[in-house]
């Protein structure tokens, strides 16, 4: 027997993504921030979300920690259910793609495979790998959560870097190495890849 979802078919909607994409300006992609827990991909993702918001471009964050409270709640650490939480992700970030947004997502995301299916489930240029490079001892030193300690005396287990793997990513769009840039030179340097790529319309000013 065929499984139900076979007997389902996509619904297309009146309104095109590139009709959506003709209104907001500008086009619509996902970058996908990856890396160790502390490294500062939501930190990045945040700002760039604000800075693109304030230039009234349509900008929307996904954020591991946060969907794990909701729409990925009940999934833990093991190599299946980080894969079924970044699948889950890259799901609802393809349906922020076509409502036209540029969508940021963050999550450590460590697995080469999971990124490579994310990846294909997007067009052409609408998937961005930024990884957010960090050595560990750096995201130790600053463990924003107290979670590299507790994973050092054995109290969180799976832990990536610790006692979980973290495969650094072959050929990312963007490297952002975020122990020798700040914040908003980050920022700046993902708002240049937009504009030269043509996502972004050539320079527009805050408030414009
Ligand atoms: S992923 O591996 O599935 O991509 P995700 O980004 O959603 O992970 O969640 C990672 C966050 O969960 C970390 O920033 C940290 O706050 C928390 N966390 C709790 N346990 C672990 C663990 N064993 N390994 C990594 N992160 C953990």
């Amino acid at each position: 027997m065929q499984p139900e979802s076979a007997r389902v078919a996509w619904h297309s909607s009146k309104v095109s993504k590139q009709s959506r994409q003709l209104s907001n300006g500008h086009r619509s992609c996902v970058l996908w921030f990856t890396g160790l827990s502390g490294s500062g991909k939501s930190t990045l993702a945040a700002e760039l979300e604000l800075a693109l918001h304030e230039l009234n471009y349509r900008s929307y964050m996904l954020d591991g920690d946060n969907l794990r409270l909701g729409l990925n709640r009940g999934l833990g650490f093991s190599q299946a259910d980080r894969s079924e939480n970044i699948r889950r992700m890259g799901e609802t970030a393809r349906l922020f793609v076509d409502a036209g947004f540029i969508t940021l997502a963050a999550a450590i995301s460590p697995y080469q495979a999971d990124r490579e299916l994310l990846r294909n489930r997007f067009g052409q240029g609408e998937f961005i790998e930024v990884y957010v490079r960090c050595t560990i001892e750096e995201c130790e030193r600053r463990d924003p959560k107290g979670l590299y300690r507790k994973a050092r005396s054995g109290e969180i287990r799976q832990f990536t870097g610790i006692s979980d793997p973290y495969e650094t990513p072959v050929h990312p769009e963007i490297e952002i190495n975020s122990e020798m840039l700040a914040v908003p030179e980050s920022v700046s340097i993902l708002l240049s890849y937009l504009r030269s790529q043509g996502y972004l319309p050539a320079d527009r000013k805050a408030g414009e």
